[in-house]
């Protein structure tokens, strides 16, 4: 039998890197979701695409191509990855991922990508309406000043923390504010606070909650 584990909550709450490490443990697949949205932007600021674009945007998505491939992105064919983190696509990231037409064909992709296979996948609405079924469902979050201090010390910003905290708490607002999708704990998803945590303390816990939801 396959199984789903959501991994919703806000940038920075260490989502990505626990899903990686559970997904390594439990030995099933992991789908980056964020980094889908990433791809699309960078996509979109390469064309000067811009948020009033409506048209265009329905226009590229249907030629858009995306695939995930031992942890690479490619869009188009081309592998991206290393592009996706910059200050640029994380400043645009939020009004792509706010558009109904991109998230209709990103959400779509991501039922395609886990279909029959188990999967831990990490995101904004995973837990809400990607896999509303899933069988594990947990949202993950911690302070926006931790949260800023992890970005710093991933050193692949220019901003220094206090900018980093401002831009995290400007991009929570605007992603749990949004209409469609909107971050968003699910009623049914476990939370976990990882402020005073560490990642090996975090998987704990969390392999300890599925212990308690058997399968
Ligand atoms: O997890 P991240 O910071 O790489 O995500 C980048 C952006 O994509 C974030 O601003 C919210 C958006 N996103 C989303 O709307 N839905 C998802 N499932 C994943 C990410």
């Amino acid at each position: 039998m396959t199984y789903i584990i959501a991994m919703d909550g806000p940038s920075g709450s260490g989502k990505s890197t626990l899903s990686e490490m559970l997904a390594e443990k439990l030995d099933i697949e992991y789908l980056n979701t964020g980094l889908m949205y990433r791809a699309v932007t960078k996509r979109f600021l390469d064309l000067g695409i811009g948020h009033e674009d409506g048209e265009i945007i329905k226009e590229e998505l249907k030629d858009l191509t995306l695939s995930i491939e031992n942890g690479k992105i490619y869009l188009n064919g081309e592998d991206v990855s290393k592009y996706l983190r910059s200050d640029d696509i994380t400043k645009n990231v939020s009004w792509v991922s706010a558009n109904k037409d991109v998230r209709e064909k990103l959400v779509d992709l991501q039922r395609a990508i886990a279909k029959d296979t188990s999967f831990i996948l990490d995101g904004r609405d995973i837990g809400t309406v990607v896999f509303p079924n899933a069988k594990y469902k947990f949202y993950i979050t911690a302070s926006s000043r931790i949260r800023a201090l992890r970005r710093y010390k991933q050193n692949e910003s220019d901003f220094d923390i206090d900018e980093l905290e401002e831009a995290i708490i400007a991009r929570d607002d605007y992603d749990s504010k949004r209409e469609i999708s909107p971050l968003k704990k699910a009623d049914d998803a476990i939370l976990i606070d990882n402020s005073n945590l560490s990642i090996d303390e975090t998987i704990d816990l969390i392999l300890k909650k599925m212990d308690q939801h058997a399968i």
